[in-house]
């Protein structure tokens, strides 16, 4: 997704409220010298970007094989001479996380930094490994996008054990676990914001989201990963804000999607042949499972904005894309940059030493409201 400079303003301005200083980094930084050939990030965040990242996969794991006979060479990087970076995301074939690693990659590289990503395919298990094996490769810092949030636990106490800097990313743990290392910190966003915004993106509808005017919202529900906070949230306060506002909603359905485009599809066709005309609004938690439920939508003679609204999470381009030409009701900037940007900025407090009081150690970036009239600003 490319930014407009409005976007990378208020990005910019975010990023303000940290307060954070670089630690010892310039981008003139020497890069260490292991540091193997990186492909250009892609500026893309389409799934077509699969095979690239398969390359760069088989790539990382090679370097993560090779990295124990280097972890001595690793161990003595320090911050200020680039420094070695481990990062675990969940799974790479996720829409969001893809543009998030694109942004971390050209940050990190950006600033001179070793970086290492390791995709845990969705297996906590084969993450913890790859945590393991980044601690004993001796990295400088970790930044991990956990698996499960339920395995925050023992993410936290591997890590605090080893002693390395670690900043936890799109799966937030709670306070009270986070206490239990002071130099972790969480970067990411509140989701309960951004379901409150996708109601709003209703409320703002013409008839409120009641298009048969029976007085109630009727409305389906197509749901992340229900273990992932994010997903949680959204789904309770999308509905929320219409009930806050004094709606009466009917929920026909809830289904998990696992933010996944498929899914997304194979829900909203189930429910629109059983549900038919009753269905007046579609949340989705994620952007990826508007796209799929847009062509179930768009297979069953409906159109968006006239018989149905339909509002995702991301903003992803091809939402955006949708957003603007009216296929899509609207959706939420998650803001990967700025929540890239941000997590190497909290990673660069801890290398310099800054430790984290119990209560401040997550750090919000702020979702906003995309809708056809500032859609613009965002493409
Ligand atoms: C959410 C995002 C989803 C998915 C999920 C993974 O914040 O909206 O699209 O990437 O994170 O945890």
């Amino acid at each position: 997704m490319r930014l407009s400079k409005k976007v990378v303003a208020m990005a910019m301005a975010s990023m303000m409220v940290f307060s954070m200083t670089a630690c010892g980094n310039s981008a003139d930084s020497a890069p260490a010298t292991s540091e193997p050939e990186a492909e250009a990030p892609a500026t893309e965040e389409t799934n077509d970007a699969a095979a690239e990242t398969e390359t760069t996969d088989a790539a990382t794991e090679d370097a993560a094989t090779d990295a124990a006979e280097e972890a001595a060479d690793a161990a003595t990087a320090t911050a200020g001479e680039g420094g070695n970076i481990g990062v675990c995301i969940y799974k790479f074939d996720d829409a969001f996380m893809t543009t998030y690693r694109n942004a971390l990659q050209e940050i990190l590289e950006g600033k001179g930094y070793t970086v290492t990503f390791m995709d845990g395919k969705n297996d906590q298990a084969e993450q913890n490994n790859q945590i393991n094996n980044f601690i004993a490769q001796g990295v400088d810092a970790l930044i991990i996008n956990p698996v499960m949030t339920s395995a925050a636990d023992q993410i936290i106490a591997t890590v605090k054990d080893a002693g390395v800097p670690t900043v936890l990313i799109n799966r937030e743990p709670t306070a009270e676990q986070m206490a239990a290392y002071d130099k972790l910190v969480y970067v990411g966003c509140d989701a309960r914001q951004s379901g409150t915004m996708q109601g709003e993106l209703i409320l703002d509808t013409p008839n409120k989201g009641d298009i048969n005017g029976d007085g109630k919202v009727s409305y389906i529900m197509i749901q992340g990963d229900p273990e992932n906070i994010d997903a949680q949230y959204r789904t309770e306060f999308s509905v929320k804000a219409l009930t806050d506002a004094g709606m009466e909603v009917e929920e026909l359905d809830l289904q998990r999607g696992d933010w996944d485009r498929n899914k997304g599809q194979e829900i909203a066709q189930n429910d629109l042949a059983k549900f038919g005309e009753d269905i007046e609004v579609i949340f989705c938690n994620n952007d990826d499972m508007a796209i799929g439920a847009l062509q179930a939508i768009q297979a069953a003679g409906r159109t968006v904005n006239e018989d149905i609204y339909l509002v995702g999470v991301d903003a992803l381009d091809a939402a955006l894309n949708e957003v603007a030409s009216g296929n899509m009701t609207g959706t939420v900037l998650n803001d990967a940059q700025g929540q890239a940007e941000g997590a190497v900025a909290a990673m660069e407090e801890l290398l310099g030493g800054k430790t984290y009081a119990e209560g401040e150690q997550s750090i919000y970036v702020d979702y906003v409201k995309v809708t056809p009239d500032n859609v613009a600003d965002f493409q």
